[in-house]
């Protein structure tokens, strides 16, 4: 039996109370409640995890430490001789990630005629996409609409999302939807063929499409075999270390680096598609991560020393509900489909202590209190602290069998650690899941430096302070085809004018003006889980 003493007594509590707790239905918290409980649980509110940012664009706002660290790090291409004359790909379109966003922008930049090409560090599919397990929103059932989605989409993002971002990823919803099931998505469907969907945190409507509990995967397949069907030219491990811009200030490509030989090599383009997704591997205020390894943040850093805007750089998500037991799978993603089926959030005690449908930040805050100031956790052997999420309450509310239908992965994620979640709860606490800020784009998806485009995790504005569950797939698809055709269309008019690194140094000259200078290497790449000694 791999649970120690102390979950098992617990376990017990939790059992007992689990038939009362199945249709116990806990109140929905105020607003004045919730920014209460965030503004004393969440880590966005804690002062020590941000340090104000000393040059550039955002100057004076906060970020946090880690992010700052590598925005104010020493270049890459400082160290290296690259020569701008030696072209070693000239392309219309250079998109710079392999995920989700990047491939849907080749996809349409290719389709609308353009030369494109794809760099990306890992390889293609080797993205957070592929790890989203959930769903995806769109509003294309008879009961919901765009204008619904659009209001739940505000209310989780704190009204401070951006306004004509917000209205672009709901109308374009149901035919990213279509799109996707065109090239091939399985999405789960019923015996008449229609798509099953089902509610998230904070949605008003049954819209979060799925293909069991590995959508994100099921996408990622899709779409990579759509751009190798294309014959799109991928750069496998092969990174991007910082943009080029032109003489006249326009993105003009990258210095890419071959992560597996060190050659540099240099990429002209007529247009800049930045799709290099998140920060998970940041393990911001020390959290564990549900992202994939190349999660540094790198787009952020790439395009800022560019001269483009960050927005809501100071806001992360804490997904509620990551693996606290075992070790082995620490921070590893628990679906917010496991709540939307039915199973509640329960303490030590057996009590359900927050509406399990309540917006991540909420619930994430809601486990911490309990972990923390209400001692209401259980110990983990990690040194930390977990609360019970109750999932054999999901086949006890839809039948036998259900669990593992719809949540196969997970079932079999469980199962190789000897925990049958059909029969046992299991111990989560919150995980860094998700960067809600990012780049600042405009409606055309193009940052304020001409040429450069950015799509998915990199973008900030989209989902304000707090991401929806599904609105992650969502916004990939519908902004990274966005940015494609955008940039499909740009560089049919576009010139490239003199290659140029100018602004690397002109940053760092700033940078060591304001003291700010460093010798940590930037972009990151990867995270360093080397042991120090
Ligand atoms: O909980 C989840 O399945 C995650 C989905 C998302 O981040 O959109």
């Amino acid at each position: 039996m791999i649970f120690t003493e102390e979950m098992l007594q617990s376990m017990k509590k939790v059992e007992a109370a689990r038939e009362a707790n199945i249709t116990y239905e806990p109140a929905r918290m105020t607003a004045e409640e919730k920014e209460a409980l965030l503004a004393e649980y969440h880590p966005d509110y804690k002062d020590a995890g941000f340090a104000t940012i000393k040059t550039g664009p955002n100057k004076g706002e906060k970020a946090p430490v880690e992010l700052v660290e590598v925005l104010e790090g020493h270049s890459r291409v400082l160290d290296l001789c690259v020569d701008l004359n030696k072209i070693d790909y000239d392309v219309d379109v250079l998109v710079i990630g392999g995920g989700g966003a990047g491939s849907s922008a080749a996809i349409e930049a290719h389709e609308a005629g353009a030369n494109v090409m794809i760099a990306t560090k890992l390889r293609i599919g080797d993205a957070n996409t592929m790890m989203a397990e959930g769903g995806i929103q769109a509003a294309d059932k008879p009961n919901d609409s765009p204008a619904q989605h659009y209001i739940d989409v505000m209310g989780g993002g704190h009204y401070v999302n951006r306004p004509e971002l917000v209205r672009k990823l709901v109308m374009d919803g149901p035919s990213a939807i279509k799109w996707l099931n065109e090239l091939g998505v399985e999405f789960d469907k019923d015996e008449n063929g229609t798509m099953i969907t089902t509610h998230g945190g904070g949605t008003s409507r049954k819209r979060m499409h799925a293909a069991a509990d590995y959508s994100g995967a099921e996408i990622m397949r899709t779409l990579r075999d759509e751009v190798l069907n294309r014959k799109i030219p991928v750069l496998d491990f092969t990174a991007a270390i910082e943009l080029i811009l032109d003489d006249e200030g326009k993105a003009a490509g990258a210095v890419l680096q071959n992560m597996e030989t060190g050659e540099v090599l240099v990429a002209r383009a007529k247009c800049v598609v930045l799709a290099t997704g998140g920060a998970g591997r940041m393990h911001y205020q020390g959290f564990p991560t549900s992202n994939h390894h190349g999660a540094t943040a790198d787009g952020l850093v790439l395009g800022y020393r560019a001269g483009a805007k960050l927005l809501y750089q100071d806001t992360l998500q804490y997904h509620p509900t990551g693996v606290a037991f075992p070790q082995q799978i620490f921070g590893a993603l628990v679906t917010e489909k496991v709540r939307s089926m039915g199973a509640k959030l329960v303490n030590s005690e057996g009590e359900v202590y927050v509406h399990p449908l309540e917006t991540r930040d909420v619930n994430a805050a809601a486990v911490i209190r309990e972990c923390s100031t209400r001692g209401k956790g259980v110990s983990t052997p990690t040194g930390g602290k977990a609360v019970w999420l109750d999932t054999p309450m999901i086949d006890m509310i839809h039948g036998k069998g259900t669990l593992e239908k719809r949540l196969p992965a997970m079932l079999r994620m469980y199962l190789k650690f000897g925990i049958d979640m059909r029969e046992t709860p299991i111990l989560i606490y919150p995980t860094l899941h998700y960067q809600n800020g990012g780049l600042e784009i405009g409606a055309n998806g193009m940052t304020c430096v001409e040429n450069l485009y950015v799509a998915g995790e990199a973008v900030g504005g989209i989902h304000g302070r707090n991401r929806l569950m599904g609105n992650s797939l969502l916004d990939i698809i519908v902004f990274g085809r966005h940015a494609g055709q955008q940039a499909g269309a740009k560089c049919k008019e576009t010139t490239v004018g003199k290659l140029s690194l100018d602004h690397v140094t002109k940053y760092d000259n700033e940078l060591k003006k304001a003291n700010a200078e460093s010798n940590v290497p930037s972009p990151k790449l990867f995270p360093d889980y080397t042991r120090k000694l």
